[in-house]
Formats: C-alpha cells, sequence, structure tokens
C-alpha cells in the first residue's frame, strides 16, 4: 500500500531509489516517482503505471548526480493513478517535496486554508498538503526541516508514513511515522529509509525500526530519532536474518512461482527451534504465560483475506486440542460489533505483513478492552508485534508475490503451534499426544515437497479452463477454509468469478449455479474422518449429477472417489486437521498456472497491493 525509499550517502541516490523501488514494486504499482536533490536544486519525475514507465521516462533525461533523494511507488487512494497525482508532491517554490503512505484524513480542511492563503495544489491526493504546510512553516522559520515535519505531523490526522527533501536543506532526508511502516536502514556512510528492508538489504541488513508518532533525521554519518514533540525516542535496532537472494526471483518467472515452491522449506522453519529434545514445544517469543494462558476462556482470531482463512482452520484445531471456544472474525467488522471481551479473552491477530489496517485496529480495539493479544506475523519491524501482548514469528521469509502461498501454509504452522501448545498448558491433552501430533507436523515438510512434485497435471488442467468464466470451491470442516482460500486465489489472479461453499450448505441454495461443464472443485477429508468424507462423496455425485465437472483433491490410496472425479488430484494421507497443509499448495499452483495462461500479472494482480494500510 504505497512504497516508499529515501537515501543519503555518496551513491548516485537516482539509482539506489529505483532500485529500492523496484523491490517495493509490490506494496502498489498504480504510479512511481523519484526526487533527487543535486547542487541545490530539486529534479522530480513521475509517471502512472508500473515503475518501468519511471524508468524508460528515466532514460531519455540525463542522469542528476545527487546522492541524496526518495522515491515512491503508489497504490492510489485519493484521486485517480495518473502522472499528475502520482508521488512526489511539492510545493508553490518547488523545493520541497513529499512522499506518503497513508490517508490524511483531515486534508480537506487543510486543503481548504491553504487554498485560501495564496497555495495552488496541482493534485487530487490528500498528500499534497504536507508540501504546502512545510513550505509555510519553514517560511515562518520553524528551525530545520526536522522541526518543520514535526510541526506538520502534529495537525495531522490519519496514518501518514512521510518522507521529505527541501531543496535549501540538501544533505538531509526527514521521515515521519504514524500508522504505516518506515524502517531505517543503518550504513557505512550512507543512511536509508523505506517501508520495507527488503529496499535497503542490498546494502545494509542493519535496521532500526521506528515506532508509532516518531521522526527521523537522516543524514549519511547520523541517525535522529524523536517523536512528534521533539524528544529523543526509543527505538529498536536489530539485524535483519535474511540476505538480498531472498528478495530476487532466483530463476522464476515470478515470485509467486518462488514462493510456491519455497513452502516446505518455509514450513520447515516455523517449526525450527519450537520443539525440544523431550518433545514439548517452546514459544519463546509468546510472552504471554503459561499462568496467564490457563486462565483464557475464550479466544477470538481475527484477520484479513488468506490469514482468515488461516484463523478459521485454527479454530478446528484449538476447539479440537486445547478444549477452547473458538470464535474467528474478519479483522474489518470487529470493532463495529460489541465483541464481548474480558481479561481472560485471548485474542490472536493473524497477519503476514503485520501492518494491514482493519487489523491493527481491531487489536487496538482488543487492548482497550484489557483482552490479551497474540499477533501471527511474517514481518520483523512490522506493527503487529509492537501492539500485542505476544507474538509467533511465522519465519516464512520474505513474501514479495501480492498473492499469499508460503505465509498461509506458516499461519497454519503457527496456529497448530499454538493451539497445542495450548492443550500442552492447559492440559487437555497428554504429553505424549502433543508429541505424537508434533511429529506428524515435523514430517509436513516433506509431505508438501510431495505435493509440489506432482503438479504437471494441476497446470495442465488450469490452462484448459482459461476461458472458462466460473469456478466453485466446495470442502467441508478444514477443507471449507480450503475451498475460501481457493477461491480468493483465483479471483485475485485470474481475475475469474470464484466461490467457495461449505460443500454441505450447497443443497440450500448455491447448488442452483451448477450446470453443464461448469468446474467444481472438491477438497475431500481423509477417509479417517468416515462421517464427513462420505457426506461429501456424495456432494460430488450430487453436483455430477447436474452436469458439473468435477475436480477432486482426495487423498493417496481413497479409491470411493475415481468414478465420480473428472480430475482426480492426489495429496498424501494426512490427520484431517492438518489435511489443508496439502491441499492448498495444488489450488496455488492450478490459481498461478491458469492466471498465467490468460497473460496475468501473478506477482502484482489489478488493483491490489500487499499489505493494506488503509482501512
Ligand atoms: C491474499 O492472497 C492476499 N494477499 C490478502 O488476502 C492478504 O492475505 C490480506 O490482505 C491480509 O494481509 P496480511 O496477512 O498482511 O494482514
Amino acid at each position: 500500500m504505497c512504497g516508499i525509499v529515501g537515501y543519503v550517502g555518496s551513491k548516485p541516490a537516482l539509482n539506489v531509489v529505483v532500485e529500492g523501488l523496484a523491490r517495493l514494486e509490490y506494496r502498489g504499482y498504480d504510479s512511481a516517482g523519484v526526487a533527487v536533490l543535486t547542487d541545490g536544486a530539486l529534479m522530480t519525475a513521475k509517471r502512472a503505471g508500473k515503475l518501468v514507465n519511471l524508468r524508460n521516462a528515466l532514460d531519455e533525461e540525463p542522469a542528476p548526480e545527487g546522492t541524496v533523494g526518495m522515491g515512491h511507488t503508489r497504490w492510489a487512494t485519493h484521486g485517480p493513478p495518473t502522472d499528475r497525482n502520482a508521488h512526489p508532491h511539492v510545493d508553490c517554490t518547488g523545493r520541497i517535496a513529499v512522499v506518503h503512505n497513508g490517508i490524511i484524513e483531515n486534508f480537506a480542511a487543510l486543503r481548504a486554508e491553504l487554498t485560501e492563503r495564496g497555495h495552488r495544489l496541482d493534485s487530487d491526493t490528500d498528500t499534497e498538503v504536507v508540501a504546502h504546510l512545510l513550505e509555510e512553516e519553514l517560511r515562518d522559520g520553524a528551525g530545520g526541516l526536522a522541526e518543520a515535519v514535526r510541526r506538520v505531523c502534529r495537525r495531522l490526522e490519519g496514518a501518514f508514513t512521510l518522507v521529505v527533501v527541501n531543496a535549501d536543506d540538501p544533505d538531509v532526508v526527514v521521515g515521519a511515522r504514524r500508522n504505516s511502516p518506515l524502517v531505517v536502514g543503518v550504513g557505512e556512510g550512507e543512511n536509508f529509509l523505506a517501508s520495507d528492508v527488503a529496499a535497503f538489504i542490498a546494502h545494509t541488513r542493519d535496521a532500526i525500526e521506528l515506532g508509532q508518532d516518531q521522526v527521523v533525521e537522516l543524514r549519511r554519518d547520523k541517525v535522529t530519532i524523536t517523536d512528534f514533540q521533539g524528544r529523543p525516542a526509543e527505538v529498536r535496532e536489530y539485524h535483519v536474518d535474511w540476505d538480498v537472494t531472498a528478495a530476487e526471483k532466483g530463476g522464476y518467472d515470478s515470485f509467486m512461482l518462488k514462493e510456491i515452491a519455497e513452502q516446505p522449506r518455509a514450513v520447515a522453519d516455523t517449526l525450527l527451534g519450537r520443539i525440544g529434545t523431550d518433545g514439548r514445544l517452546t514459544l519463546d517469543e509468546m510472552r504471554i504465560s503459561d499462568e496467564q494462558l490457563r486462565e483464557i476462556d475464550k479466544i477470538i482470531i481475527v484477520a484479513c483475506g488468506t490469514a482468515y482463512h488461516a484463523g478459521l482452520i485454527a479454530k478446528y484445531a484449538i476447539e479440537h486440542w486445547a478444549g477452547l471456544p473458538c470464535e474467528v472474525e474478519l479483522a474489518s467488522e470487529f470493532r463495529y460489533r460489541d465483541p464481548i471481551l474480558t481479561r481472560t479473552t485471548l485474542v490472536i491477530a493473524i497477519s503476514q505483513s503485520g501492518e494491514t489496517m482493519d487489523t491493527l485496529m481491531a487489536v487496538r480495539h482488543a487492548r482497550e478492552q484489557r483482552a490479551r493479544v497474540l499477533g501471527v506475523c511474517n514481518v520483523n519491524g512490522s506493527t503487529l508485534p509492537r501492539e500485542c501482548d505476544g507474538v509467533l514469528y511465522t519465519h516464512a521469509g520474505p513474501e514479495v508475490g501480492v498473492a499469499a502461498t508460503k505465509t498461509f501454509l506458516t499461519q497454519l504452522v503457527a496456529v497448530y503451534l499454538i493451539a497445542l501448545y495450548l492443550a500442552q498448558v492447559r492440559g487437555t491433552k497428554w504429553g505424549d499426544e502433543v508429541f505424537a501430533m508434533v511429529q506428524l507436523l515435523a514430517t509436513m515438510p516433506e509431505k508438501v515437497e510431495r505435493v509440489l512434485e506432482t503438479m504437471e497435471p494441476v497446470r495442465e488442467l488450469a490452462r484448459s479452463l482459461a476461458d472458462e468464466r466460473c469456478v466453485l470451491f466446495l470442502g467441508r470442516h478444514v477443507g471449507y477454509p480450503v475451498a475460501l482460500e481457493g477461491a480468493l486465489k483465483l479471483k485475485e489472479l485470474a481475475y475469474m468469478h470464484a466461490e467457495g461453499f461449505a460443500a454441505g450448505e450447497l443443497k440450500h441454495g448455491p447448488i442452483a449455479l451448477i450446470e453443464e461443464g461448469l468446474p467444481v472443485v472438491v477438497v475431500v477429508p481423509p477417509r479417517a474422518r468416515a462421517v464427513l468424507h462420505d457426506k461429501i462423496v456424495s456432494n460430488i455425485q450430487e453436483i455430477r449429477a447436474r452436469g458439473a465437472r468435477t475436480i477432486v483433491i482426495a487423498e493417496d490410496g481413497d479409491d470411493s472417489v475415481v468414478p465420480f472425479s473428472d480430475t482426480l488430484i492426489r495429496v498424501p494421507a494426512v490427520p484431517t486437521l492438518l489435511q489443508p497443509l496439502v491441499a492448498t499448495v495444488p489450488l496455488q499452483v492450478f490459481s498461478c498456472e491458469l492466471a498465467r495462461a490468460k497473460g496475468h500479472d501473478v506477482d502484482q494482480p489489478r488493483n491490489l497491493a500487499k499489505s493494506v494500510t488503509v482501512e
């Protein structure tokens, strides 16, 4: 949801900034722009569309030599994705430039004030007011760019992470953070600012996480961080534990293909270090004591999109293993009802990015009601872990493709670990029962690998369905969220109408959608759950009798489905609760291949952004 890069050093800033933007393009690709300070002058360039349009425009001009600059890649909120609305935005003098991630909620009032005072605003954006407010502050002698930014921030409402340069202060880049992420990269004689460490990982792996409502002044050899009042701020320094190769395609055609292939390793990494030699689980970062976990009497999971589907699966595991009532709620809906929360409610917030505003707002609401909050997150240094009582990192490594793949599987592993840990602490399962399940979890990387090795028929199937208009997905029990996830992947990547249904609900309405030749993907539970299994086999027969083309995902050795499957996709036999780890993979491959067959960019599907930092 907009990517920001800032640089102060001795290298040509334009190269550093554009290279950083390329690594942040997953955050938004409606337009891109840069600003570079050279010899006391400000050069800006911006273009609607993907970064390639900006690169082409820059190639036509002599490159500026300046070593201080910044850039932006946009996911449009205010104003259409045009050149005019692309960032950076400048003030009336053309010497101050601003890039922004978020939404300034009081921009209309500020814009009216500024226009009244004679400013000319050229864009439809909320961002541009900041450049003009800074112009006034600096004209009135605010005492340097950082102080001017602090003063302006105190007047802004909403979410605003900003980076600013001023041609009259040519050795400085200033950033401010409220809500949307901003990380400092600390180099040798150079420093960086970015929405995500991926932007500067090729230059440094030493980072400083900016906190809420902080302003950073970046010089070549100095980083100064304060709060919005100018008081020195507490910050967290950390070392990034992955390198630049993790943020590159590594020979794959797309990040999504690479990330699907990385799933066995990602699942293994999520388990790493969490299973003791005695078979007991240790979840050190939880920061919620065993005593407190024993007091919990209800769990509410909040999340969005794919993470919400992981939450739906978590509910089955938590209720089954830990014997605790568990609700799952779309984070965007949570605070608009009156959820009953007490000190003995545990809220689990699942978010890959740790920056999804809907999820963060749900967390804040839960904490205001005194509930304990546990985050499940993939991005170290993001906002979610800071705002939760405890956190469990998924350790999937950077996920660049907008469609969540490896992070979904690792979220599942994380919630299984939480459910088993609760069972261990609360004594709802014997130690050896927990250990047996943990041992099964440890075999999952190899099982996921086996699924990946057998995906060619799925790719062929996907290519053959590229001209279809609609695909339905059915499942029962944990197969239902898998069906929802399969449908979401197809919608976002192939732009096709796709719906996931609980197979038992079919007869209550959706069966009317079935017509001759309609592809319907059915996730069949393991035979060990005989009742569920047999019911879904009946559902397959019902839809096939009405002309559906059945695409059946069933475990190895399940021959009962053979007569009713137009296409049969095999997955390894695993316990029911763990089946989503193997059953989701063919659906990811299916959507990815179908979208590729339609000529879509699977890493950057239209209208989407990787982290959604607005509500
Ligand atoms: C899924 O493919 C999407 N990228 C989207 O649904 C995503 O899962 C959702 O926006 C939540 O993101 P988060 O995990 O970063 O909070």
